[in-house]
C-alpha cells in the first residue's frame, strides 16, 4: 500500500491500521522512547565500580580521597578526562557527576565575570546571544532560556553547523557570544563534524564580531561508537591553537553514558587562564569534589576504556538495527519520512513531512508511547517545520522497543493519511 491510492483505498487502509492501533492500546501500552539513558544492562557493566576501593582511599600521588580539598581533581581522573577528549591532563578539571552542570558554571562565568580575569563578560552587552546549531539538545536549549541567553538557530548539516551562516551571524551581530556543539554523534542526528568544521569552528571567535566569543564543545559522545573502526573526530584543541583561540574553546565530557548515568565523573578542558577563572568559580560554591568516585573510575578504567566501550556497544548494536530495520521496512513505499543512521551516539533523528510531528507525538501519547515532545530539538520548543522526533532506543528493552516501533509506525502512518484525505 502507498499514499498513491485512490481515497477508497486510502480510507479502508486508515481504517485497518487504526484498528491495528486500537488492539495496540488496548494492550494498556506504557513504552517511553524519550530521555536518552543507559539501560539497566548497561548500568551493570560498571557494578565493578563498587569493588575499586576496598578500604585503599590513597590516590597514585598519596592524596587521602576521602578529605577536602583538590578542586581540579585527582590527576588520575584528570586523566580520564584527557583521554575522552584527546587534550592534555594539565588542561582538564575533573569535577562533579554532571557535565552540563560544567557548562552551566561556564555560561554563568562568561555572563557575569568573566572566563579571562579582565573586563570582558558577557553581561557588558545588552541581549547576549549564542548560535545553536538545530536540530539539537534539548537541554543546551532550556540553559539559555534560563540564562536569558537569546538562540540564534544555525542548521546542521551531514557534516555539522553550517559554518558559513554560523560566521556570517558571528560577524555581523557583537551580542553573539558562543556556539554550542555536540560534535561526534551530535544530538539527536548521530552526524560527526568533518575536518573542515571542526577547522572552521576554531576559526570562528577570530570571525566573530565580539572578542569574547566561546565555542560550547559538548563531546558527550566522544568514545560511543556502535561500530568498528570508530568514526574520528578531528582535535579541536589542535585546531584552536593553530587559530590563536585557545582562551575561547571549552570542552566538556563526562563518563554519564560510560559508568553510572547518576553517579560518574565530568570534565571540562580549557586553557590555563580560563581553568584558572573556572576553579576559583568553583571554589566558591565547594571545598572539593568527591574524589573517591573519581578514584573508583580512574581505577575501574583504565586502560580498558575501549573494552568497556565495546560492551556498551554490543548491548546497544541489536537495537539501533531493530529501529533501522523498522524503518527501512515499516515505511517502505511510504516516503512520508527520512532519518538518520548514526554510527554510534544515542538517537536517530527523524523527519516526517512538514507538519506532522506533532500529530504523530499526540497520537503515539494517546497510544501509550512517550516520545520527546514535539518541537523539543528546537529552541523554545519552536520547530519551523513541525517535522523532526527524536527516537532514543537505548533504555527499551528489546521486546518493549520493538512494541515501540509498531506503535510509532501506526502513528506515523495514520496521521499521513490523515493529513492526505482531510480528516
Ligand atoms: C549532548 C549531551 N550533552 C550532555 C548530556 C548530559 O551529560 P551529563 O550527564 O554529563 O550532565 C547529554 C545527555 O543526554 C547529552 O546528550
Amino acid at each position: 500500500m502507498t499514499l498513491a491510492q485512490d481515497p477508497t483505498a486510502l480510507k479502508a487502509l486508515h481504517e485497518e491500521l487504526s484498528q491495528q492501533l486500537k488492539q495496540q492500546t488496548a494492550n494498556r501500552l506504557s513504552l517511553d522512547l524519550t530521555r536518552g539513558k543507559p539501560s539497566a544492562e548497561q548500568l551493570s557493566l560498571s557494578n565493578a565500580l563498587e569493588d575499586q576501593i576496598r578500604g585503599d582511599f590513597k590516590s597514585r600521588d598519596g592524596v587521602d580521597t576521602r578529605n577536602y580539598g583538590g578542586i581540579r581533581g585527582l590527576s588520575e581522573a584528570r586523566e580520564l578526562g584527557a583521554e575522552l577528549l584527546g587534550v592534555d591532563a594539565a588542561q582538564v578539571i575533573a569535577f562533579g557527576n554532571s557535565s552540563l552542570a560544567l557548562m552551566h558554571l561556564a555560561a554563568t562565568t562568561a555572563l557575569n565575570k568573566g572566563l579571562w580575569g579582565n573586563e570582558r563578560r558577557w553581561h557588558n552587552s545588552p541581549g547576549v546571544k549564542m548560535l545553536t546549531p538545530v536540530p539539537g539538545y534539548d537541554r543546551h536549549f532550556s540553559l539559555c532560556e534560563q540564562l536569558g541567553i537569546e538562540m540564534v538557530c544555525v542548521p546542521m548539516l551531514d557534516t555539522g553547523p553550517d559554518m558559513a551562516v554560523a560566521a556570517n551571524l558571528a560577524a555581523a551581530d557583537p551580542s553573539i557570544k558562543g556556539i554550542w556543539c555536540v560534535p561526534k554523534y551530535s544530538n539527536p542526528t548521530g552526524c560527526i563534524y568533518s575536518d573542515a568544521t571542526v577547522a572552521s569552528m576554531a576559526e570562528l571567535p577570530s570571525k566573530a564580531a565580539a572578542d569574547d566569543f566561546v565555542v560550547f564543545w559538548d563531546n558527550a559522545y566522544a568514545v560511543h561508537d556502535l561500530v568498528q573502526p570508530p568514526a574520528t573526530l578531528a582535535s579541536l584543541a589542535e585546531a584552536a591553537t593553530a587559530a590563536g583561540n585557545d582562551d575561547h574553546i571549552l570542552q566538556f565530557a563526562s563518563t554519564s553514558k560510560i559508568t553510572f548515568a547518576g553517579a560518574g565523573l565530568s570534565f571540562i578542558a580549557a586553557s590555563d587562564l580560563v581553568l584558572k577563572q573556572l576553579e576559583q568559580q568553583i571554589g566558591f560554591s565547594t571545598i572539593g569534589p568527591d574524589k573517591v568516585n573519581q578514584l573508583r573510575h580512574a581505577r575501574f578504567l583504565d586502560g580498558r576504556l575501549q573494552a568497556h566501550m565495546a560492551a556498551h556497544a554490543e548491548l546497544l548494536r541489536p537495537k539501533f538495527d531493530l529501529v533501522q530495520q523498522s524503518l527501512k521496512e515499516g515505511l517502505a513505499g511510504w516516503d512520508i519520512a527520512t532519518w538518520t543512521v548514526p554510527k554510534g551516539g544515542y538517537f536517530v533523528s527523524l523527519d516526517t513531512q512538514d507538519n506532522m510531528a506533532s500529530a504523530v507525538i499526540a497520537k503515539a501519547k494517546a497510544a501509550g508511547l512517550a516520545l520527546t515532545a514535539a518541537g523539543a530539538t528546537y529552541p523554545y520548543g519552536a520547530d519551523p517545520n513541525d517535522c523532526n522526533v527524536r527516537i532514543a532506543p537505548t533504555f527499551a528493552s528489546l521486546d518493549e522497543l520493538h512494541a515501540a516501533m509498531q506503535v510509532f509506525l501506526l502513528c506515523l502512518k495514520l496521521t499521513a493519511l490523515e493529513k492526505r484525505l482531510a480528516i
